[in-house]
């Protein structure tokens, strides 16, 4: 967590504090290709969100189980669990420092979240409470694997992850003040415990430029999307630096002595 973990906490409470209980919740959860199902499995979302991606895994027949540190998120899940006629088990508090029981998890899920943790913490954490023929998947994950990307971000913004700018000229950052895309070094945290398989997503580069010129302009992305498109269809081995990776998380076989 940040030195002041109450900020994160706010910042998420404010987005999450009204919420259309009733909205549509179509789709699966997005498995990034893994042949799991989670009928019967208990499977923990992680970082709830809106709660939709509670609804699918409860609907596709998981016990499922949902933490995130904002209470209205937690509260959003719930009822929209119950508006699906749907249940489930929804905590407040820091991903990182649960109090599930070790071995508990066979699925543990997460979307736009692990670049939110501390990963220090969270590597310990994640091998606790996962069993040991379980999987972390964890899909649409900000990264720095674009050094131009990195380069930018950071002229701008700031390095680390305290302390970084809000607002540089017309760019601004959004986010709380935690989180920080993805970096190899990160990823090391893991390295002792969990074999990690990442999968770049499509490949975006100037629509994540979009995002921080045009905020909340859905038009622009699709347009600068499509130089992104273009750009990959004539070198498609730059799509290891796609700003957006997902990670496949399981663990090293135990060796006794
Ligand atoms: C970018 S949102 C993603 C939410 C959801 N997965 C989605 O895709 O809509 C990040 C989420 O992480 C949660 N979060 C941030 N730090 C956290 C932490 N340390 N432990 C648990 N949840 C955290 C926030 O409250 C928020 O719900």
């Amino acid at each position: 967590m940040t030195d002041n973990p109450r900020d994160v906490k706010e910042f998420w409470d404010e987005k999450y504090a009204s919420f259309n209980v009733n909205e549509e919740v179509e789709g699966d959860l997005d498995l990034a290709n893994q042949n799991i199902n989670l009928k019967g499995k208990r499977v923990l979302i992680v970082a709830v969100g809106t709660g939709k991606e509670v609804v699918k895994a409860a609907r596709a027949g998981a016990q499922v189980y949902g933490i995130d540190i904002s209470s209205n998120a937690v509260r959003n899940a719930q009822e929209m669990l119950i508006a699906n006629l749907l249940s489930g088990t929804m905590v407040v508090g820091d991903a990182a420092k649960t109090s599930f029981d070790t071995n508990f998890f066979d699925v543990i899920w997460g979307s736009s979240v692990l670049h939110h943790l501390d990963h220090e913490k969270y590597a310990k954490e994640l091998d606790r409470i996962l069993k040991d023929d379980g999987a972390a998947i964890f899909v649409d994950e900000a990264t720095f694997f674009n050094p131009l990307f990195k380069y930018t971000y950071e002229k701008l913004f700031g390095k680390g992850r305290v302390g970084r700018r809000r607002k540089r000229w017309i760019f601004k950052r959004r986010g709380d003040d935690f989180e920080k895309p993805i970096e190899e070094a990160d990823l090391t945290n893991y390295e002792g415990q969990f074999v990690i398989e990442s999968i770049p997503c499509k490949f975006m580069f100037f629509e994540k430029i979009a995002h921080v010129v045009f905020p909340g302009n859905g038009k622009m992305y699709a347009l600068v999307g499509r130089i992104d498109s273009f750009l990959h269809y004539l070198l498609p081995s730059i799509k290891k630096y796609s700003y957006e990776y997902n990670f496949i998380f399981t663990k090293k076989k135990k060796v006794d002595n």
